[in-house]
């Protein structure tokens, strides 16, 4: 059975569009865990567009499952987390411009710059997850590294109508899932992963972890927008 990772940057997004408390995302973290989450997943942008520092800093003292910090290779961002030492680091490829991360990490093409950054987390203690395509050229040179996980990057599939098209991607998610595990790595994925999506991505042999933001913070809003409403119609009559 793969653990669940729950992605609480949403939470923080609608926070910083008014620069104030709440929704506090050290709260989310709390009722996902309630919720039976196995792992707190944040990203800690290099512009700090949603989680903060210290979101960071305080979700390490109050997190009691995995916390799994999604960064780049970024040297401010690489201090921080030398520093809080959170249980994983998942390192993924970060553009200023994207909305959300929109490629896997192009390990095979920078591997001396990632070696770095890896015995750096690895000094600290910090395991290692690399956010994959699920491309084979990718996953070997994760192996070479000797990451500890590749999160293979499950976009791709997600956006692909059902149909032959899904089942393709599926199939291919499978393939680089035996070769992760062949490797002797864990195998992670997420990315577009919804209610409607999951199950056979959840069913791939040997799935470790999934890493699920988007799609549980909308339903959130969904299954608590009445009750909200409901309490402030109570205040406000
Ligand atoms: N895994 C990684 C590496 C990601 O960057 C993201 C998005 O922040 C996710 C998982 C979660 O994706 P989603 O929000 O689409 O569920």
């Amino acid at each position: 059975m793969a653990d669940l990772g729950v992605n609480i940057d949403h939470v923080a997004t609608v926070r910083q569009a008014r620069r104030t408390f709440e929704p506090d995302p050290v709260w989310a973290a709390a009722l996902a865990e309630l919720g039976g989450a196995d792992g707190i997943t944040l990203h800690l942008r290099e512009d700090r567009r949603h989680i903060q520092d210290r979101d960071l800093r305080i979700l390490r003292e109050t997190v009691t499952v995995k916390l799994n910090l999604e960064m780049a290779c970024n040297d401010d961002v690489l201090a921080i987390a030398c520093q809080i030492k959170p249980d994983q680091a998942t390192l993924v490829p970060e553009r200023r411009e994207e909305i959300t991360t929109e490629g896997g990490l192009d390990v095979a093409g920078q591997k001396a710059r990632v070696a770095e950054v890896m015995a750096r987390l690895r000094d600290a203690g910090v395991s290692i997850s690399l956010f994959l395509d699920p491309d084979p050229r990718q996953i070997d040179a994760a192996a070479e590294l000797k990451a500890d996980a590749v999160e293979l990057h499950t976009g791709q599939y997600a956006m692909a109508p059902p149909g032959p098209k899904r089942h393709e991607e599926l199939e291919t998610l499978r393939r680089m899932g035996a070769r992760i595990r062949e490797a002797g790595m864990a195998l992670h994925a997420g990315h577009g992963l919804t209610y409607h999506n999951v199950r056979p991505v959840a069913s791939i042999e040997g799935m470790h972890e999934l890493n699920i933001g988007h799609s549980i913070v909308a339903r959130a809003i969904m299954v608590g927008l009445e009750q909200a409403v409901r309490e402030m119609k109570r205040l406000v009559s």
